[in-house]
């Protein structure tokens, strides 16, 4: 486009902007024809492309998953369920800093008295997209191919089972039934936490790990509701041929179909739209990608996958199991050094995607930022909101708030280098860009619960 033209056409988008002010979609009205011509470089720089549909699965398996991410039965208490830390109500996640395990009772930030999860839940939004999952990466592949964590074998009959594109997630599934602090509870409780140490126990086992699953496999099979939803999610076959990998499978349909949630402005924008941002977004997204929040946050999910530094103070009981020859060193959360084993690894968490940001605090690997504006103004000066972080103003849990661990030299000593080095980032403007990513279909998940489950126990 000529320049004369360009200028014209800003002139005649001022003017449209100046109609549009006090108008319902407020903003501040529309944004300039230079400014969107610019925000379309950035974005094609930064690999931002329209997001792409979930691959389709069948309503019976979808049935299938859905009940089994809503059903306590699937842990050894029979008090906990996958959605009892990814909550409709709080958009996927549990609105806490750090997840509350077995034990627990209450929902949400008013949960309390269970196990003490390391790490804050992550949504559970546009999951198809991900090739990693974990805030270490520690299941991650692509097609056939999916490590997982120690203590986990997936036999050839499992993998077999998974739909194409859902094996990273169906690994991902089968998990959480057989972390002892996450659903399966502790020796003497039950059935399931007598069977010794598996999955992300110290020292676990993967034949407990299987052991565990061919449980939780007989207790579906007792059901007759859970044996009617498996025999129409897989047609053919024959029920002493069912393992949890079928669980699995089923769970990763459902969490692909039910949280795909797109309908942000942001994504209308990407696939054309130009209006469908306010003028303060765009100059926002102008902040956000200039700045260089795209070296890491890059890609249609705003993410790289990739795992980085970013100085985040560390709050909690951390993870750092198997790494140091004397044990654990409570508090420290060595992240990505956990599934790798490389000492280069040390502090680096997977760069979460920031769709539906807005709705989905508390921010970061711990929760350790309760409001987004917070962890933005985190990027302003990294070195300095480390140090002078407050963590009495951002965590609410009693036993939690005394949890800062003392080191911040250690954690400031490998930062990333893709960091921005700038310290008058314009806070309220990135803000506002990232209430763009909020879709309109994801701020209302009640659609996904179900009336209620084979097991009949309650769902909250
Ligand atoms: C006690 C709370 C709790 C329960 C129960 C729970 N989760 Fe999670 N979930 C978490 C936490 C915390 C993480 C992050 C853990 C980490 O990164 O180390 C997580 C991570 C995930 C992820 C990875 C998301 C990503 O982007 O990396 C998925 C998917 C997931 N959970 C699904 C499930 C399913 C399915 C179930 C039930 C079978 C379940 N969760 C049960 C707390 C829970
Ligand atoms: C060097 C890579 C990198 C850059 C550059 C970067 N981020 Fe991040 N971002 C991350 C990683 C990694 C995390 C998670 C860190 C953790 O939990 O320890 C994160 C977390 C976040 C979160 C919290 C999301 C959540 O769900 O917990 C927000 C918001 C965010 N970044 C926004 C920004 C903005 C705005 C910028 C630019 C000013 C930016 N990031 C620049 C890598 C980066």
């Amino acid at each position: 486009m000529s320049r004369p033209s360009l200028l014209a056409l800003a002139f005649l988008f001022a003017l449209l902007g100046a109609a549009c002010e006090g108008s319902s979609r407020g903003g501040g009205g529309e944004a300039s024809a230079i400014e969107v011509d610019a925000l379309r470089h950035e974005l094609f720089a930064a690999h931002v492309q329209p997001l792409p549909d979930p691959r389709p699965v069948s309503d019976e398996l979808f049935l299938l998953g859905q009940a089994l991410f809503f059903d306590k039965i699937l842990s050894g208490n029979q008090d906990i369920s996958c959605a009892t830390c990814h909550l409709p109500q709080f958009s996927t996640g549990d609105g806490r800093t750090l997840s509350d395990g077995v034990h627990g009772i209450g929902l949400g930030p008013n949960r309390g008295g269970g196990e003490m999860i390391p790490r804050n839940s992550p949504p559970l939004f546009a999951l198809h997209l991900k090739r990693e999952l974990f805030w270490d990466g520690r299941v991650q592949g692509a097609g056939d191919v999916v490590s997982v964590p120690p203590a986990v074998t997936l036999t050839e009959a499992m993998r077999a089972t998974f739909s194409p594109g859902l094996q990273v997630l169906a690994s991902q599934a089968m998990l959480p039934a057989v972390s002892r602090e996450e659903m399966r509870g502790m020796q003497g409780e039950n059935p399931l936490g007598d069977l010794g140490d598996g999955y992300n126990s110290p020292g676990g086992r993967p034949d407990v790990t299987t052991h565990v699953w061919e449980q939780l496999t007989e207790r579906l099979l007792d059901l007759p509701g859970y044996i009617a939803l498996l025999s129409a999610a897989y047609p053919g076959v024959a029920l002493q041929d069912f393992t949890f990998a079928h669980a699995g499978n089923a769970i990763a349909a459902f969490e692909t179909r039910a949280f795909a949630r797109t309908d942000s402005a942001f994504e209308r924008f990407v696939r054309g739209d130009d209006a469908a941002l306010t003028r303060a977004q765009v100059r926002g997204a102008l902040v956000f990608f200039g700045m260089g929040c795209a070296n890491c946050h890059s890609g249609s999910l705003l993410s790289d996958q990739d795992h980085h530094n970013i100085g985040l103070p560390q709050i909690g009981p951390g993870v750092s199991s198997n790494l140091f020859a004397f044990g654990p060193i409570p508090g420290w959360d060595t992240g990505r050094e956990n599934a790798t084993g490389f000492v280069q690894d040390r502090f680096k968490f997977r760069t979460p995607s920031l769709l539906n940001v807005a709705l989905t605090g508390p921010y970061g690997h711990a929760g350790q930022f309760a409001e987004l504006r917070d962890f933005v103004a985190h990027y302003k000066d990294v070195v300095l909101s480390n140090q002078q972080y407050d963590i009495q103003s951002n965590v609410s849990d009693p036993e939690l708030v005394t949890m800062l661990t003392p080191n911040s030299s250690q954690v400031l000593a490998t930062l990333d280098p893709r960091l921005p080095s700038v310290n008058d980032i314009d806070v309220d403007a990135v803000v506002e860009f990232l209430h763009a990513l909020t879709a309109r279909d994801a701020s209302d998940l009640s659609d996904i619960v179900p009336a209620s489950v084979p097991s009949g126990l309650p769902i909250f």
